[in-house]
């Protein structure tokens, strides 16, 4: 006889499980914004409305209303009972799955080791780091590493500031210092700070540089870059992807950028960590850099969650107009109102370091304060490539245009872009015929038209955010009010300050028997575009909102009661509480 699946294990395949690989491998996914899409594998459709969040694990079809995390991709798509669908997981992690022995009655705890494990790769690659700031200091070699980050103007500050470090000339020198048990060997190879050749030697990644440890936006160190300090190749060596470690969503200096201004009012993109540190030294503490690659949609998606303004910044030649025409094309799908991009070319053989240091913060400022508007670089661009004096520029500059217009969120930015397109290509706004919204699009609207009340709101956030748990008074006695919700959020409430640490994929897998599971699963699909930093607040409102509504039924309960003369002793001290309660 085999006994239950424990608990524990569940939430860990699911935890360890990438819904993205999981899925892309059966059915193949493209990125669109944020997601990842593809045709639906669950009915029959031409255009895809099939959606998957790396963020939430989550997929959803806004065509046949599918939806669920890994296990219920297996269960549905594989036709596996869920037992079974542990099973596949747990065999695609090559672990076994463990049963609870219900022969003795004991039960086996089963170690939910991810969460213990990610804690300690941010704990390994802060000791790394660590170690690296050390050897600035105290490598034999030291003294040329200062001297090269003073002779790049750099003052023991701002080093101290973005916790640059050296990497000493050695093979193994992190080996030695922190890879001291097996296990932490393993886990600095899988963080990618060792590395092995082919006869299974292990040897230190990053030998004789410069280090910039490159932080989350929660301050955590998840990866490094090294630059040589001499001529040597190539110029710079990044952390390959890890478990941890995603290039597509970090910004070099965001984090930084955060701390050092309390309203990030603005965001200065540009391409060198060289950049945003000599920035930052010049008194600019608020420019980042993607980490090698391309800026991408989620880059501008987290940015224009964090700011108003966001200034790319580019040299002035060939790579640099492409590298600011890809952070354009990346943007359009998340330029919400309220928000500016702007665009700015440094002259020939000028990048953001050498220019700040040659003309100084106020002269540079004035340079940001004079970037093109969007709306400008955008037509500028195809002005530049294109006759629009002719047909067949005219057609051109519309047929290139118009898709990237479709897909800008923002109704006030979509026209304006389109009454400067109609004006260029000499027509009438209105005959320019956007493609109709596309499925996707027209279901997602469907979507956000599912009312979302104040409890639902409630419920969805704490469902996608966790953490907003302990950000309002845990009122067990809510659960007994008759509000239709309010149990099922003090549920989820419950598991959350119980298990503070749990994903939000594995809190929703918890409710996968219950009644509630497909409203759940719905609340989890909504996207509620709050930003990040209104989160808590906007919680707490909704939450205080509900509360006091609840509040002011019982009051009401009461006074009704009371007008018959039959309020007990207890019920009018709750009466008198009540009346202060709501008062405050
Ligand atoms: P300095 O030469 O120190 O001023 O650096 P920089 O920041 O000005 O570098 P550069 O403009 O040459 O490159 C911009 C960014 O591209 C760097 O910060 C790196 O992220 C990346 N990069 C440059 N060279 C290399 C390289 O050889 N390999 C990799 N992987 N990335 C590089
Ligand atoms: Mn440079």
């Amino acid at each position: 006889m085999t006994g239950r699946i424990p608990k524990g294990f569940i939430d860990d395949v699911v935890a360890r499980t990438d819904i993205i690989d999981l899925i892309d491998a059966k059915v193949p996914l493209k990125k669109a914004g944020k997601n990842y899409q593809a045709c639906c594998p669950f009915h029959n459709e031409k255009s895809p409305s099939f959606s998957v969040s790396p963020e939430k694990q989550f997929y959803h079809c806004f065509g046949c209303g599918a939806h669920g995390n890994a296990i219920s991709f297996l269960m549905e798509y594989e036709q596996l009972e869920f037992v079974e669908a542990i099973e596949e997981l747990a065999r695609l992690h090559s672990i076994d799955v463990p049963r609870e022995d219900n022969g003795t009655g004991k039960q086996k705890k089963y170690p939910t080791v991810s969460r213990e494990q990610k804690q300690s790769d941010y704990e390994l690659m802060e000791l790394a780091a660590k170690f690296f700031q050390h050897n600035l200091k105290h490598d034999q070699n030291s003294k040329a590493v200062i001297d090269y980050l003073k002779n790049r103007n750099l003052s023991g500050e701002i080093c101290q500031r973005y916790g640059i470090g050296y990497a000493p000339d050695s093979w193994d020198s992190i080996l030695k210092s922190i890879g001291k048990t097996k296990a932490q060997q393993q886990q600095l190879l899988d963080l990618k700070v060792l590395n092995q050749n082919d006869s299974g030697r292990t040897y230190d990644f990053f030998r004789k540089r410069v280090m910039f440890p490159i932080r989350d936006k929660r301050g955590r160190v998840v990866g490094f870059g090294g630059r040589v300090i001499d001529d040597g190749t190539p110029k710079y060596l990044n952390s390959p992807e890890t478990r941890i470690f995603h290039k597509g969503n970090e910004l070099y200096g965001f984090y930084q950028a955060k701390q050092a201004n309390q309203n990030l009012e603005r965001v200065l993109i540009v391409e060198g960590y060289m950049d945003v540190v000599s920035l930052a030294q010049q008194g600019i503490s608020y420019a980042v850099a993607a980490l090698g690659t391309a800026t991408t949609p989620e880059h501008m998606q987290l940015l224009f969650r964090s700011t108003r303004q966001v200034i790319c910044c580019y040299d002035g030649d060939r790579a640099g107009r492409d590298a600011a025409w890809r952070a354009l094309e990346n943007a359009m799908p998340h330029l919400k109102d309220g928000v500016d991009l702007r665009f700015t070319f440094l002259p020939d053989g000028e990048d953001p370091d050498t220019m700040v240091q040659k003309e100084g913060k106020e002269a540079f400022e004035v340079r940001l304060g004079e970037a093109k508007p969007l709306l400008d670089y955008f037509f500028e661009h195809f002005v530049n490539a294109l006759d629009i004096t002719s047909d067949a520029g005219k057609s051109a500059l519309l047929s290139q245009a118009k898709p990237l217009i479709e897909v800008v969120p923002s109704d006030y930015y979509k026209e304006a872009l389109l009454a400067k397109l109609a004006r260029l290509i000499g027509r009438d706004a209105d005959k320019i015929k956007l493609a109709n919204r596309s499925p996707i699009a027209e279901v997602k609207r469907q979507q956000t038209e599912f009312q979302i009340t104040p409890m639902r709101r409630a419920i969805g956030l704490l469902l996608q955010h966790p953490n907003l748990a302990k950000e309002v008074p845990f009122i067990p006695a809510l659960a007994n009010a008759e509000m239709p919700g309010f149990a099922t959020f003090i549920a989820i409430q419950k598991l959350i300050l119980d298990e503070p640490e749990i994903k939000q994929s594995v809190l929703l897998e918890r409710f996968r028997s219950q009644k509630e599971y497909s409203f759940l699963a719905r609340l989890f699909s909504w996207e509620h575009q709050i930003d990040d930093e209104n989160l808590i607040q906007e919680f707490a409102e909704t939450f205080k909102s509900l509360q006091d509504s609840y509040l002011e039924k019982r009051l009401e309960a009461l006074l009704i009661k009371g007008k018959t003369g039959q309020l007990d002793k207890q019920e009018q001290i709750e009466y008198v509480a009540l009346m202060s309660a709501l008062k405050s």
